[in-house]
């Protein structure tokens, strides 16, 4: 999939995004080694703390479906550029290689595109453990 492509899912994932409080829907695509696109929205809950990003959503809908390798994210916000928050960087980073596109953009406006290792550089992740 090009990027404009996972741009344009991850925008339509966006509508489906349950962000009451905050009223900032974020939309996601996540697309995998074997070419296989996951979307992801935010869904936030009235205790704030268990509010899930649409990457870690797209993540967990990945994982459960057999992927867990992936190459590149599309993040849409719907009124500002939605770059992936620190937890959700560290979470891309446990599934992904430091070369991982993150695209990133505003619905109805244009995107950006950063590697992970721009976005988490000096990391902390699985390789320490292993
Ligand atoms: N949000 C995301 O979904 N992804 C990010 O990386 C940034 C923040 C959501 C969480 C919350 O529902 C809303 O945006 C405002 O913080």
């Amino acid at each position: 999939m090009t990027d404009q492509e996972l741009f344009d899912r991850a925008c339509a994932a966006l509508e489906k995004a349950y962000a009451p409080y905050s009223h900032y829907r974020v939309g996601a695509c996540l697309l995998a080694e074997d070419g296989r696109a996951f979307d992801g929205c935010n869904i936030e809950n009235a205790s704030y703390g268990a509010t899930i990003c649409a990457e870690r959503c797209a993540v967990s809908c990945a994982l459960v479906q057999g992927a867990a390798r992936f190459v590149a994210i599309a993040v849409v916000g719907e009124s500002s550029d939605a770059w992936p928050c620190g937890i959700c960087r560290q979470v891309l980073n446990e599934f992904s290689s430091r070369e991982m596109r993150v695209i990133c953009g505003t619905r109805g406006k244009g995107f950006t595109v950063k590697t992970l290792s721009e976005l988490l550089p000096m990391s902390f992740g699985p390789e320490d453990l292993l």
